[in-house]
């Protein structure tokens, strides 16, 4: 498929206005997405578990206007207040796909969205925000194009929440998803997001991520500046090769179930994420005394009681512990006794793998 897939003939039907809402995931990247090119395009391929509990709502409420615009016509409303903040990323987002929804500037947009997650906890909003938002927008597509599959409508909705933030594409559907082209998976693309096509034992069916918020202030550093850190990298040859090979021997690992070398991969993709931010120009440490804290604890305990449990991260302090469901009551019970004490206010979120967004309405 190319991108030229994706831009619409003719539409068959006329539509005066109308609502739709969906409710859309975070995801938690096992092989790490650090590194792009031109329009969205990843320099390797990741992998994602779906997560449930962390979501976005959006509704669009849409009404045809008189006649078309120069510019997109939206209002946008956060958590039930207007919000300008978002304005210029939503402008960013709606410019990059109009070529791809060509009714947009047809169309009045009422944009309202909030978070199931506290706001400001320092967890990563852009990837349930824009899968979300694509989602409705492709809602209102559907409803003007009859013939529309369900598989275009999911490749689609993928497709253009990349084009607002490359993890997003990963958040339409559970649970696990693939991102980038990957020469041992059929069918993956740069382009957008595929459901994980290979066989994955039942222990990946259920898993828990409890969230902890270790530091929920700004990020130090977006995501969009880290992946132009990987331009001129001494070492991003290497580590987008090394992203490759793992997806490689994750491909047994999901069919055995083979959590002693899931955990190998995925740590080691958490770490060497951090090193590449350590060894850019300029650098940077994203890891607090608390995030070193709570992974050495995590090592420890692992070790004394011979459970699965591990962690990843993500551009920031925050630290994500995953875990078997078989194994959740003894690991929550460690979390809660030896980690919630290294986060703000010993706030953390009890998330698990999720199956992927839902219209709500
Ligand atoms: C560290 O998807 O937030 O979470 O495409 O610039 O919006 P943009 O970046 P974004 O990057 C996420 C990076 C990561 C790893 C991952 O989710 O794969």
């Amino acid at each position: 498929m190319t991108e030229k897939d994706f831009i619409p003939r003719t539409y068959d039907t006329f539509i005066e206005k109308g609502r739709v809402t969906y409710k859309s995931p975070s995801n938690i990247a096992l092989v790490k997405y650090w590194g792009k090119k031109e329009n969205q395009i990843p320099a390797n391929p990741s992998i994602s578990f779906t997560l449930d509990a962390c979501a976005t709502i959006t509704t669009v409420i849409f009404s045809k206007m008189e006649s078309e615009k120069d510019s997109f016509s939206f209002d946008l409303f956060f958590e039930g207040k207007p919000n300008e903040d978002f304005r210029p990323k939503i402008e960013t987002f709606l410019d990059r796909i109009e070529v791809y929804l060509p009714f947009l500037k047809s169309y009045h947009l009422t944009i309202e969205t909030s978070n199931s997650f506290p706001h400001s906890s320092g967890i990563a909003s852009s990837a349930s925000g824009m899968s979300a938002l694509a989602l409705c927008l492709m809602e209102m597509e559907r409803k003007l194009n009859g013939q529309m599959t369900q598989a275009h409508f999911i490749a689609k909705a993928s497709f253009l929440a990349r084009l607002g933030s490359g993890s997003a594409c990963r958040s339409i559907e559970g649970n696990l998803v693939q991102w980038g082209e990957h020469k041992g998976t059929q069918g993956s693309s740069d382009l957008f997001g595929i459901k994980y096509p290979y066989e994955v034992h039942p222990v990946f069916e259920k898993y828990h991520d409890t969230i902890l918020l270790v530091d929920k202030g700004q990020k130090q550093v977006s995501s969009t500046v880290g992946h132009k850190l990987m331009h001129g990298h001494p070492f991003a040859e290497n580590r987008f090769a090394q992203a490759h090979e793992n997806l490689s021997a994750l491909k047994g690992i999901f069919a055995k179930g083979d959590l002693d070398s899931f955990i190998k991969i995925v740590e080691s993709e958490a770490l060497t994420l951090h090193a590449m931010m350590m060894t850019s120009q300029p650098y940077f440490v994203l890891m607090k005394p608390n995030t070193l804290e709570i992974i050495q604890k995590i090592w420890t305990y692992r070790e004394k009681s011979g459970t699965h449990v591990c962690f990843t991260l993500d551009a920031g302090a925050n630290v994500h512990v995953l875990y078997p469901e078989k194994e959740k009551e003894e690991v929550y019970d460690f979390i809660q006794k030896e980690l919630v004490l290294y986060c703000e206010n010993q706030q953390h979120i009890c998330d698990r793998i999720g199956y992927g967004a839902k219209k709500l309405n």
